[in-house]
């Protein structure tokens, strides 16, 4: 599991193993964007504000997977104990 901060939603979630960062989000009354939920359309595009990501989507080229600077948050995960998220 690790830590999901929704700065902008002022709201901390865990994310355990069965479950994405969006619906960890969701339950927790955050408004996530969602499509396909399967890494591919880019629907769920979040900036990253700290940590680091796993990224497991098909949509970020890798230059911007290693930017690090945003997150498909349908399938992606993280590298970090902590992901701060502007959502
Ligand atoms: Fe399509 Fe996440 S919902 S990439």
């Amino acid at each position: 599991a690790f830590t999901v901060e929704a700065r902008r939603s002022g709201k901390t979630v865990t994310v355990g193993a069965g479950q994405s960062i969006a619906e960890a989000l969701e339950a927790a009354g955050v408004a996530v964007a969602l499509s396909c939920e399967e890494g591919v359309c880019g629907t769920c595009m979040t900036r990253v504000l700290a940590g680091v990501p796993d990224h497991r989507d098909l949509y970020l080229s890798a230059a911007e997977r290693a930017s690090n600077e945003a997150i498909m948050i349908c399938c992606s995960r993280a590298c970090s104990p902590t992901l701060s998220l502007d959502i």
